[in-house]
């Protein structure tokens, strides 16, 4: 792919990932006369400031971020690198803290280039458009969370460069689902309209199992998504962030996507501090302009039924297993 219309360019995308998890609740009850066993889910449903009725559940919209990344100049697609980017895994936290590096610019927007179907039809110049300018010696990078989930995209980013690098951010695949949730409600909330209690929606009540239909648990499905990439990409070719050490440690998490994309070390910790207010680490540029990411990122999760948590948590412990095998990075998931 390749951007950037007075010249030529190179340039270098990335995508990340994430997923979430589901999990039901089983119990035990007496009915009548009969004893018998049935799996209960008691789940409450509504979850609202109004305690109207549900609304009705349409499916989520799943965003996936794509960080994408292209330098004006004489590359060729050769030369693009792609990193993918899981929606609530830290796919804003890695873009902001890379744009610290001298050497890396940052498409402000989402561009929803591959995932798309009109954007896409309007052709590679029109995504070259949307980036913003850089020099030769600069990487550019766009984030649009959809690339990760969305069946064509692999293909299509395949298409513009078979030797793209993937950068993948993920996170406790619970703890992503939750945080996925969390910014639906939110948003149901602002509009003041009532939504489902999470363990409702990631949780089947008539089987009393992981709802899989539910995005959020799908979506923390890293390795069904992943090997749907490495039909066209070699896992070398990726490279996975950890988005719970980018929370709490960010610095060794940036280093580690330096090396991979060949970049020299130009972050430091100095780039990196804590604001305790935030309760997150924040960005300084320089002696005068530091900034926080916005308030939406970092939210206080609702409280969910410990069932639940442990049901996802089993739930997505194979994939996990598979998922740390393909990659060959393991995490302290339960
Ligand atoms: P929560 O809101 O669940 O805490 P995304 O940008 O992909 O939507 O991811 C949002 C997540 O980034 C937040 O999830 C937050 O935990 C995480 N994050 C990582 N580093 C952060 C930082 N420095 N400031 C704020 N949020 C950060």
């Amino acid at each position: 792919m390749l951007f950037k219309q007075q010249a030529l360019l190179r340039q270098k995308l990335f995508v990340l990932g994430s997923l979430a998890i589901g999990s039901l609740l089983y119990l035990v009850a007496r009915v009548g006369s009969l004893d018998r066993l049935q799996p209960l889910c008691p789940i409450d449903g509504r979850f609202g400031p109004r305690g109207q009725d549900e609304i009705p559940l349409r499916a989520m919209q799943f965003k996936r971020g794509l960080l994408h990344e292209f330098r004006k100049g004489n590359a060729t697609k050769e030369q693009i690198r792609l990193h993918n980017l899981v929606r609530k895994g830290g796919t804003r936290a890695l873009l902001e803290m890379l744009n610290l590096h001298p050497a890396v610019v940052k498409a402000s927007q989402e561009i929803h280039f591959f995932d798309n179907d009109e954007n896409y039809a309007k052709g590679i110049e029109w995504y070259r458009k949307k980036m913003p300018f850089s020099y030769p010696h600069q990487i550019t990078i766009e984030k649009s969370p959809a690339y990760f989930i969305t069946e064509e995209v692999p293909e299509r980013i395949y298409k513009m460069n078979s030797s793209i690098k993937l950068l993948i951010i993920v996170r406790e695949p619970t703890t992503r689902a939750i945080s996925d949730y969390t910014q639906v409600l939110e948003g149901k909330e602002r509009k003041n309209k009532t939504y489902y209690k999470f363990e409702k929606l990631a949780i089947d009540p008539n089987t009393c199992e992981v709802n899989t239909k539910y995005k959020a648990v799908r979506t923390s499905i890293y390795t069904k998504h992943l090997e749907r990439w490495l039909k066209y990409f070699p896992i070398e070719q990726f490279h996975i962030v950890d988005g719970d050490r980018l929370i709490t440690e960010p610095l060794p998490e940036l280093q580690l996507v330096e090396k991979f994309l060949n970049l020299p070390p130009r972050i430091s910790q100095y780039n990196l501090y804590f604001n305790a207010t935030r309760g997150f680490y924040c960005l300084r540029f320089n002696i005068v302009f530091n900034k926080c990411l916005a308030g939406s990122k970092g939210r206080i999760h609702p409280e969910v039924d410990t069932s639940v948590i442990t049901k996802l948590r089993k739930f997505f412990h194979p994939f996990n297993q598979k998922f740390y095998q393909i990659t060959g990075r393991t995490f302290k998931w339960p």
